[in-house]
């Protein structure tokens, strides 16, 4: 299966409100760790509703060179069977094949180390939204028992003494971390205490698929996690959590092109924060709770101006860093001067310039003007921005820099008059499944 268009651009002709129906299904940020957590198993794994998007099939051809047989349960797609009977050790310039396609892949350290006790790591990927070190990572690891040598090659590992619990405390709530201490500890000898550690829902999912596989985690108040290693763990049946990423994002498509568009599959537990600043700026939304396939969010533009509003982007349960691009889009359509504060990455408002070209008028600036000062204060990271509104937006030729933006680019030249090329739609592949195809079923003017 290819999930690359060949034509890599898309023609946009904008103006047209979107109507109709969407589904989400496993969230990519979910889905991709369970698939990980898989080769902690003594025996088979099954994960329904996984979507066809390029991150899983980074993972599952880095499972699948590491001796892990993965295969579709229903011949439907919907389900993943993963086998991690064969682990073994993948050859390097096999693993670096996948260098550069994903930050998924530093996930592999623990699981590797307690099968094989040694794991190589091709360079990371991901997108271009500030340095995205991997310290944090490092550190917990080597307070584990892990060896770790940086080569031409990737990353090296070993434990030579196997991998012991210890006690941690992140400088900061990392998603990535977090479940790099999970992975890591749930067979780990003793117990690990996790402070300051991230509790975004996709983790708790996490959580819910380590303890099916036998593990014993505790989740504290004030961010700690308690963990308590042990020697064996089976596979999972698991359903995801919806991709509450995505959701947002159609979310916001709606509002932007003044649209009506229901969400099958999106839960309000997972967006409650978003949906507080949907209704801040003047959208209208209506949950309908029964159950997976009917369930979903209805969002719509309900006539009228949009107002302005402040958004900070923090970890959960604030304001999702990735529902910020989306958002921006429909916040140049708002009457006055918004305000966002991205408090997560430092570098996740360069797509604001796409934007500008198109007729928004967004100023970003240095300083924190959110009600929070922030570890970028001072720094010379520009993760601050005015948006005056509302703005005619025209059509354009854009480039995609990276997912999230690239999906907030393909909404405003929905929203725009005219027409937009835009290039580079490859990368949203990454993360949103059939996205082409979901955008005709709502209306959108769209051709390759
Ligand atoms: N950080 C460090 N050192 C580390 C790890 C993180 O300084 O070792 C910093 C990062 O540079 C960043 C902050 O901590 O400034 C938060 O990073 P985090 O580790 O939480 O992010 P992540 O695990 O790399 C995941 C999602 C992102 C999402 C963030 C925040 C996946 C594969 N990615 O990234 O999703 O934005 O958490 O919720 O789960 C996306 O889906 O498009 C995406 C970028």
């Amino acid at each position: 299966m290819t999930l690359l268009s060949p034509q890599d651009m898309l023609v946009v002709h904008g103006g047209n409100p979107l109507h109709g129906e969407v589904r989400v299904r496993g969230a990519k940020n979910l889905v991709s760790k369970a698939m990980v957590a898989a080769l902690l198993g003594d025996g088979p794994s099954r994960l329904h509703n996984v979507p066809r998007i390029r991150d899983v099939e980074v993972v599952r051809g880095l499972l699948e060179l590491h001796g892990v047989r993965v295969r579709d349960a229903d011949g439907a797609g919907d389900a993943l069977v993963l086998d991690p009977a064969n682990v073994e050790q993948a050859a390097v310039d096999e693993i670096n094949v996948h260098a550069g396609s994903s930050r998924i892949p530093i996930l592999f350290c623990g699981p590797l180390l307690h099968r094989l006790g040694q794991a190589i790591i091709p360079d990371l990927g991901g997108c271009h939204i500030g340095p995205r070190p991997i310290d944090f990572h490092l550190q917990a690891l080597r307070e584990f028992g892990a060896v770790v040598d940086k080569t031409d090659a990737g990353l090296q590992l070993t434990a030579p003494s196997g991998l012991r619990g210890c006690k941690l405390d992140l400088p900061y709530p990392s998603v990535g971390a977090t479940e790099q201490v999970l992975l890591t500890a749930v067979m780990a000898q003793g117990v690990t205490e996790l402070r300051n550690a991230a509790v975004e829902p996709e983790i708790i999912d996490l959580i819910c698929v380590l303890q099916k596989m036998g593990a014993i985690i505790t989740v504290h108040t004030d961010r700690v996690i308690e963990i308590e290693g042990v020697p064996r763990l089976g596979g999972f049946v698991h359903r995801p959590i919806p991709d509450r990423i995505e959701a947002a994002s159609w979310a916001a498509a709606a509002l932007a092109t003044g649209g009506d568009v229901t969400v099958r599959g999106a839960r309000q537990v997972d967006m409650m924060t978003f949906l507080n600043g949907f209704r801040s700026v003047g959208g209208a939304y209506a949950v309908d709770d029964a159950p997976d396939p009917e369930g979903g969010i209805r969002f719509w533009h309900p006539g009228g101006e949009l107002r302005a509003t402040a958004i900070e982007t923090a970890v959960h349960p604030g304001f999702m860093t990735d529902w910020q691009q989306p958002l921006v889009v429909a916040l140049t359509q708002a009457r006055g001067l918004s305000i966002v504060h991205e408090t997560v990455y430092e570098q996740r408002l360069g797509y604001t310039t796409a934007l500008n070209q198109m007729g928004a008028t967004i100023q970003v600036y240095r300083d924190c003007l959110g009600g929070t000062p922030c570890r970028f204060g001072r720094r010379n990271f520009t993760h601050s921005a005015v948006i005056a509104g509302p703005a005619k937006l025209n059509g354009a030729d854009l480039t995609i820099p990276d997912l999230r933006a690239g999906f907030s680019h393909l909404i405003a030249a929905l929203a725009a008059e005219g027409i937009s090329r835009v290039y580079g739609v490859n990368l949203i592949n990454r993360g949103y499944e059939d996205f082409e195809a979901k955008l005709a079923a709502l209306g959108a003017h769209v051709d390759a």
